[in-house]
């Protein structure tokens, strides 16, 4: 008998973006995010500019093959709703999107898209305080339509199955971790106002 002692890519992608998690957490937290609908919206700001960079992530044939319900993970039309319900302007600013290239990296970006939704659950709870909902602003924290642990759950057995070219799914995950850093980096001197 043999023993694949090979981690699973989602857990490589785990600890290798380990302390880029930590740092966006904390600084979000920090920033006291979600203890207002102005500061709300600074958080929805950057959840729009991400979701609208990775957007084309979710309607590749190779990443359907993979995943069946990849189009109905991608949460871009709800985070519009939550803009629309809350009067949040769409943000102008367009950087160029970037570069994804191989399965490889889309599934790198894709993780760090689809694991966010387990934090989602504890921030769908914060912003209850603040009037915020499944049906109202809070759209996008909200869990799939399969359930929370199920959608991720579905994921990370889809990628675990699978061999990956492992430095760069890690690589395209850290510069998604990188993109919404920037995006935060542009939003937040408009919270002065807020
Ligand atoms: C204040 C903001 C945030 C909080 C409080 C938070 C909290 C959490 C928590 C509690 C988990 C673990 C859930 C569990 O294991 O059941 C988690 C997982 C995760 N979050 Fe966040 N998160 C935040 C922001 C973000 C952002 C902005 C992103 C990226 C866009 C992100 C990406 C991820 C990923 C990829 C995972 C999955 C890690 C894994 O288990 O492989 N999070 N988050």
């Amino acid at each position: 008998m043999t023993v694949d002692l090979k981690p699973a890519l989602t857990m490589v992608l785990r600890q290798g973006t380990h302390a880029a998690h930590d740092r966006l957490d904390k600084r979000m937290t920090a920033l006291n995010l979600f203890s207002s609908h102005d500061r709300y919206q600074i958080f929805l700001a950057v959840q729009y500019l991400f979701h609208r960079d990775i957007s084309d992530i979710y309607s590749r044939a190779d990443v359907a093959a993979l995943l069946p319900d990849i189009q109905n993970r991608n949460r871009l039309k709800l985070i519009e709703q939550d803009m629309q319900d809350l009067c949040v302007p769409y943000p102008m600013v367009r950087k160029t999107p970037p570069v994804v290239g191989t399965l490889s990296a889309a599934i790198g970006w894709l993780y760090v898209a689809e694991g966010s939704k387990l934090g989602a659950n504890v921030l769908a709870k914060r912003v209850q305080d603040i009037g915020l909902t499944d049906n109202f602003g809070a759209r996008h924290l909200a869990a799939d339509a399969q359930g929370r642990s199920q959608s991720w759950t579905g994921f990370k057995a889809a990628v675990d199955a699978l061999e990956w070219d492992v430095a760069t799914s890690l690589r395209h995950a850290e510069a998604a971790f990188d993109r919404v850093t920037m995006h935060l980096n542009r939003c937040e001197p408009y919270l002065q106002a807020a």
